[in-house]
């Protein structure tokens, strides 16, 4: 460790859990109803109206919800999805267990999919467009939708970051008119899938969220979620309940329990002061380290009409500048005692897509680009401003100990 770090170690990331939900959890282990049941319902409500949705289904994992949603759009061997690849691997795992073919596209600068990627990507064996709202920034829907309805085609919204983010003054997962009013399935459907993991904007421990205005759709989701049993299964074992259930297909075992709603009905409740203050620390960081005074990064590009969720702080930096690359940078922070990460690995650039799909490196140069430039640094409300200094102190002293004093005349990498 430096002499002039801090002096006990700051996590990349770490959950904000009060005594509300410690108490609602043990009012449900108390309960003797720990699996499905009513506070699952509540939680489902609730959220519902906190992104005004018609239609919110709980479940274990936003891998699970993102699972679901293909199923019910029937997507399956001999299909195409389009997924950005920049990415966690779940979103493409979920394309691959139904037997279809992830298609990879590649990102801007901003992090999220480029559109003209996923337009130029749509083939006749495409099924869906699977979007990721990186890092909690909304995608350019607008444009996104005009490309799903002129192809007829579904969009889902894997928005494991952007749970509280608004495109337009509305929030991600509220409900969208359907794509293409006539388009040839009848107008195609968007839904949204949120991850409440340990370290998401909003915990439940692991769970997930669906949200989606089409109900039949919402229905189907629903009884997937839940072995393919008939409506209102979970109440088999409660007094208003009936042990008579149907098995309409063969659905999953996806369910969310009510000890993790018990989390999610005050997480809930605490979610916009907890984007306050993650915007508050992201704003401390976009100033500190503004190119102007520290031309060796670059924060950030925010786009226009967003509500930006702030579930990552996400540094690009400008390693011809530096004589450390991203990997050396994230140790010299750890010795700084500052936890950093990196999202994501590229999806081709793992082993498995090579081998099963042939991607290959220098598929995708802005993703890859970017992979070798950015660092995520510590951005969560449980920080102390003082946390955010420290963070701002290392950066900085990390670059002044590696700054590349040859003379140069190239720039930016451009703000694309
Ligand atoms: C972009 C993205 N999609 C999907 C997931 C999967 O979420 P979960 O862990 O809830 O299954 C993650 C998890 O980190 C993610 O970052």
């Amino acid at each position: 460790m430096k002499a002039n770090a801090r002096a006990t170690f700051l996590p990349f990331a770490m959950p904000s859990i009060g005594e509300e939900e410690i108490a609602e959890v043990v009012d449900s282990l108390r309960s003797g109803w720990i699996t499905a049941g009513p506070k699952v319902k509540r939680f489902e409500t609730d959220f519902a109206a906190y992104v005004d949705a018609a239609q919110a289904i709980a479940v274990n994992s936003c891998t699970a919800a993102i699972h679901i949603a293909l199923t019910a759009l029937d997507v399956g061997p001999g299909d195409e999805v389009i997924v950005p690849t920049l990415t966690f691997c779940a979103t493409a795992n979920v394309v691959t267990h139904l037997g279809a073919r992830p298609v990879l596209v590649d990102v801007g600068e901003d992090f999220n999919v480029r559109p003209e990627a996923v337009a130029a990507a749509v083939t006749g064996r495409t099924k869906a467009i699977v979007l990721v709202h990186y890092g909690g920034q909304p995608c350019d829907m607008d444009t996104m939708r005009v490309i799903a309805a002129r192809h007829g085609l579904p969009l889902v919204e894997d928005a494991a970051h952007a749970v509280g983010a608004e495109y337009r003054g509305r929030k991600i997962g509220c409900d969208a008119q359907p794509i293409g009013p006539t388009a040839n399935r009848g107008g195609a459907a968007q839904i949204t899938c949120f991850s409440f993991y340990a370290i998401k904007n909003l915990t439940t421990g692991e769970g997930g969220m669906i949200t989606c205005g089409d109900e039949q759709l919402a229905d189907r989701m629903r009884r997937l979620s839940l072995h393919g049993m008939s409506r209102d299964a979970w109440k088999r074992y409660a007094g208003s309940g009936s042990w008579l259930y149907e098995v309409l297909e063969a659905g999953y075992k996806d369910n969310m329990t009510d000890i993790q709603a018990a989390m999610g009905i005050h997480q809930l409740r605490k979610l916009d002061g907890f984007i306050e203050r993650r915007a508050r620390y992201a704003q401390m960081y976009n100033e500190a380290f503004d190119t102007q005074r520290v031309p060796e990064v670059e924060t950030p590009l925010l786009r226009p009409g967003r509500k930006h969720a702030w579930h990552l702080y996400v540094l690009r930096l400008r390693t011809e500048r530096l004589r450390s690359d991203r990997a050396q940078f994230i140790e010299q922070l750890r010795a700084q005692n500052i936890g950093a990460s990196v999202h994501f690995i590229p999806v081709h650039l793992h082993p498995f897509y090579q081998q099963r799909f042939g991607y290959r490196p220098g598929d995708f140069p802005c993703a890859e680009s970017l992979y070798e430039r950015i660092v995520s640094l510590p951005l969560y409300p449980g920080m102390t401003e003082q946390d955010v200094n420290d963070v701002i102190d290392s950066v900085r002293a990390v670059i002044a100990q590696h700054r590349d004093l040859t003379p140069r005349s190239t720039v930016t990498s451009g703000n694309l």
